[in-house]
């Protein structure tokens, strides 16, 4: 099929080299000039896992192309997908004005009738809206349908290719026809469709995520509880997560959630909630906890430097909200690198791929550096912020010589307490300092 991808982030793009690869004709347009130039030289603007090689062989094949404009052949697609960014407003709520200026675009330019699927997060009514746009003079019939995207970043193609579920949410039968269509070929193994209509796609999204965040949440509480009355949040995860009622994943206490989703997901859902008259209070508690962890988890990391912090030099191992991607947005190590630095120390950072969008795009005086064991040399703390995989397992006799105080905080609780408190450091996890994990 010949389809056209709106925006060319995170969500855009892999869905548009996803779509290629499945075997669809896919052109992805964005506002952003030099993102677009970047994409036509075959240059990957982001890091994601695997991207690269999809982008090189759909590129090559003829299948996906870029530009700033939906080009003649693309306008005759039958799906157009808004993959567009929906940040947070100060007030909380979703900011849709990059999804109604997509919106009119497709009502400006396309000249065939054809599904408009928006996969960016939107408030519910969203849907509503843009069709009320795009009938607006229109020349020919759009039908607006809501197709949520559930990819993760770190394993975005994975989930876009084999989803746990697509979501299509329609408000006629022929709708339901082309999307299905179009996503036949990711498939093929087991039929994953679920159709309902299009307020309660926009909602199943946000409660999906809400879920999830509630998850973090509860068990962050339940660390900071462990500490102060001491239990051990490991022992908690593994009896609570055996309950094959409950399930084991997203039981990981650490240094409250991040990234560009969760934390505008939840409180775009509170804001949409209360001004429905029904406040979600769990949702709403959800989020206040997050920032009191995220406050707690770097109340405690400056503790360790003691009384006076100004002149300690200290290490961040980690910048990214998480694992295997070089995304920023609402990172945990954003309020602790600040209360550092306005402490007075000296605040170094290594990140495998983050550390530059780090420092784009916060502006803090930090020093990047590539090997973790350097940016520790003479360091009075190392803070360990993201689980990248090569962090899990340092050569801790090494870090100790380098370092000038071997204090160690790991605010993703991915070493063991008794070992290192045993190998000299003075090493504190989250929830867990009480344990003997
Ligand atoms: N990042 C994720 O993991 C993820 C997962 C699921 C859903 N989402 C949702 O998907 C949406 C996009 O997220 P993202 O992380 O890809 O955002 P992003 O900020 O990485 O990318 C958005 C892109 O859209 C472009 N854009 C803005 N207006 C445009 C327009 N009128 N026409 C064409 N391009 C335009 C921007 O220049 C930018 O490159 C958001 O609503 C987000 O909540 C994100």
């Amino acid at each position: 099929m010949k389809i056209t991808v709106l925006g060319s982030g995170y969500v855009g793009l892999v869905a548009a080299a996803g779509f290629a690869d499945a075997g669809h004709q896919v052109q992805c347009i964005d506002v952003d000039a030099a993102r677009v130039a970047q994409l036509q030289k075959g240059e990957v603007p982001f890091f994601e896992p695997g991207l690269a090689e999809v982008l090189e062989r759909v590129i090559r094949g003829g299948r996906l192309t870029f530009g700033t404009e939906i080009d003649r052949e693309h306008r005759s697609s039958e799906v157009y997908f808004i993959a567009v960014g929906t940040p947070p407003l100060p007030d909380g709520s979703a900011d849709i004005s990059a999804v109604h200026v997509a919106a009119r675009t497709l009502r400006d330019v396309v000249e065939t009738p054809a599904v408009v699927g928006i996969k960016s997060t939107v408030p519910v009514g969203t849907c509503d809206g843009v069709q009320a746009i795009v009938d607006e003079g229109a020349r020919h019939k759009l039908r607006v349908a809501s197709v949520p995207e559930f990819l993760k970043e770190g394993t975005a193609l994975a989930d876009f290719m084999k989803p746990d579920r697509i979501i299509l949410g329609v408000a006629d039968a022929e709708t339901e026809r082309v999307l299905r269509d179009l996503y036949r070929p990711l498939q093929l193994s087991s039929e994953r469709v679920l159709v309902m209509d299009r307020r309660s796609s926009e909602l199943s999204k946000y409660a999906s995520n809400s879920m999830l965040a509630v998850r973090i949440s509860f068990m962050n509480e339940l660390s900071r509880l462990c500490d102060a009355i001491g239990a051990d949040i490991h022992a908690i995860r593994r009896a609570v997560g055996s309950d094959r009622r409950i399930g084991n994943q997203f039981l990981y206490s650490g240094p409250g959630y991040g990234g560009s989703c969760f934390p505008k997901d939840v409180s775009a859902l509170a804001f949409r909630a209360r001004a429905a008259g029904v406040p979600l209070e769990v949702v709403e508690a959800a989020g206040r906890a997050n920032e009191a962890q995220k406050t707690y988890v770097r109340d405690r990391a400056l503790s360790m430097l003691g009384e006076d912090v100004k002149g300690k030099v200290v290490a961040i191992w980690g910048v990214a909200f998480k694992a295997e991607t070089d995304d920023v947005r609402e990172t945990p190590a954003l309020p602790l690198a600040k209360a550092l630095v306005e402490a007075g120390a000296e605040v170094r950072i290594h990140d495998p791929e983050a550390s530059a969008n780090f420092i784009r795009w916060y502006n803090l005086p930090v020093k990047p550096f590539e090997s973790e064991y350097d940016a520790a040399t003479g360091a009075d703390l190392v803070v360990v912020m993201t689980e990248w995989r090569h962090l899990r397992n340092p050569n801790f006799a090494r870090l100790h010589s380098l370092m000038r105080t071997p204090n160690l905080f790991d605010a993703r609780n991915i070493w063991t307490t008794f070992e290192l408190n045993k190998a000299g450091f003075s090493y504190q996890g989250v929830g867990t300092n009480h344990g003997h994990t």
